[in-house]
């Protein structure tokens, strides 16, 4: 029965690990997947994770199932990071959020959320953006658009695209944007290009799913959060994934969250039935491990300060590693502009090196990155960069 199945693609992303880890050659580079390596290239547990761990084991008393929707103090802990406590959406009680398995699993459920809820209704993707967007929206059932965002000759955000297409997607519609940090672009609007971007949403009737990833590996963890934030205007109705794998360096443990901004209590009661209808029939109800990681250093004000001060630990690795690769690169390849790299944010460079360099440097280097030329900045070290940018210099 079997034989007749064709074999999927690799996935675009998570697939190049494979790859990487067959590949023999001295001195391999892996930039692909987008996960942090502190400075000897391993991705760590932070301190923080380990002390919750600690008293999670001590306290415990039970294995059994969470309810379907996941604890009520982690999604009041993932409310308050997004908006701040003291935001009328978290006083008022008009969101309803559920402990999803990871960002992707907030996803997913909000895809089908929108797909059975609003039949007929098309999400509006970026350009260029996630790989497992249009995946992830198409397997709800969702049809998939995009609209303008990349500039690829300034290689910056393409403001007039991006609001001529906002000002043309038919009301009701859904727009997934990036909170901060774009992926793969590393390209983010300006706190008044949000303002705007707000203003067309509520003008046009649209509707915001956002995709909250990298909160605190731009500027801040508020900073961060104020597109976001520019969007939760009085009477605003938006979804907002959130994902707590990078900033808590809890990636395999699959804890994220998906909040549904309403317009009162009442509804929001309703959009949570619906929500743990989804569940319930997919994967019945969430872990509980990386959620009561997430829930204890929230709720502690030691273990918190930890968290922020590991985070900015982070960040500050990241950005130092964007300009050694930028300074690198000016050296390797006099020729070239890569001055963009220190503009972008985050986790991510999107280089501009084509398919056909990103393939060389796979085959003749043993580096790997995107194949639409995106570098994960986190996995660069000092050990590593003068051979990253002497490579990238050879095919350019
Ligand atoms: C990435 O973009 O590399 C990360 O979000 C990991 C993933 O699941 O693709």
């Amino acid at each position: 029965m079997f034989q007749q199945l064709e074999a999927a693609p690799p996935d675009a992303i998570l697939g190049l690990n494979e790859a990487f880890a067959r590949d023999t050659t001295e001195g391999k580079i892996n930039l692909t997947t987008g996960v942090y390596k502190d400075s000897t290239g391993t991705t760590p547990v932070l301190e923080c994770v380990k002390e919750a761990e600690r008293r999670l084991v001590e306290t415990e008393t039970s294995k059994g199932y969470l309810g379907i929707d996941g604890m009520k103090e982690f999604g009041d802990a993932a409310r308050g990071l997004l908006f701040g406590t003291d935001h009328e959406i978290n006083t008022s009680g008009r969101a309803a959020t559920i402990q999803a398995p990871g960002g992707t699993g907030a996803l997913r459920v909000a895809a089908e959320f929108l797909a059975t809820g609003f039949p007929g209704a098309k999400i509006w993707c970026s350009r260029p953006t996630w790989a497992n967007h249009p995946n992830i929206f198409r397997a709800a059932g969702l049809e998939v658009a995009e609209y303008g965002y990349y500039d690829e000759s300034t290689r910056g955000l393409d403001a007039e695209a991006l609001f001529d297409s906002l000002s043309q997607i038919p009301a009701g519609d859904v727009v997934c944007l990036h909170a901060c940090c774009h992926n793969p672009t590393g390209v983010d609007p300006s706190a008044e290009q949000w303002q705007q971007v707000g203003d067309l949403i509520a003008e046009r009737g649209l509707l915001p799913l956002v995709d909250f990833a990298y909160q605190g590996f731009g500027n801040g963890l508020d900073d961060d959060a104020a597109g976001l934030r520019a969007l939760a205007r009085p009477g605003s109705r938006l979804l907002v994934a959130s994902s707590f794998s990078k900033n808590f360096g809890l990636y395999r443990e699959r804890v994220g969250a998906l909040s549904v901004v309403t317009g009162s209590p009442e509804t929001a009661a309703v959009v949570l039935s619906r929500l743990k209808r989804t569940i319930r029939c997919n994967y019945s109800n969430p872990p509980a491990h990386g959620a009561g990681i997430v829930t204890t250093i929230l709720g502690d004000e030691q273990l918190r300060a930890g968290w922020v001060t590991e985070l900015s630990e982070m960040r500050t690795r990241i950005n130092d590693m964007r300009q050694a690769l930028a300074h690198g690169l000016a050296e390797a390849a006099p020729g070239q502009d890569f001055s963009v790299i220190t503009r972008q944010r985050g986790m991510f460079s999107f280089s501009g090196l084509t398919p056909e360099q990103v393939d060389r440097l796979k085959d003749e280097f043993g580096v790997y990155m995107v194949r639409n030329g995106r570098i994960n900045v986190a996995g660069i070290t000092n050990d590593n960069v003068a051979r990253l940018c002497e490579s990238i210099a050879a095919v350019v």
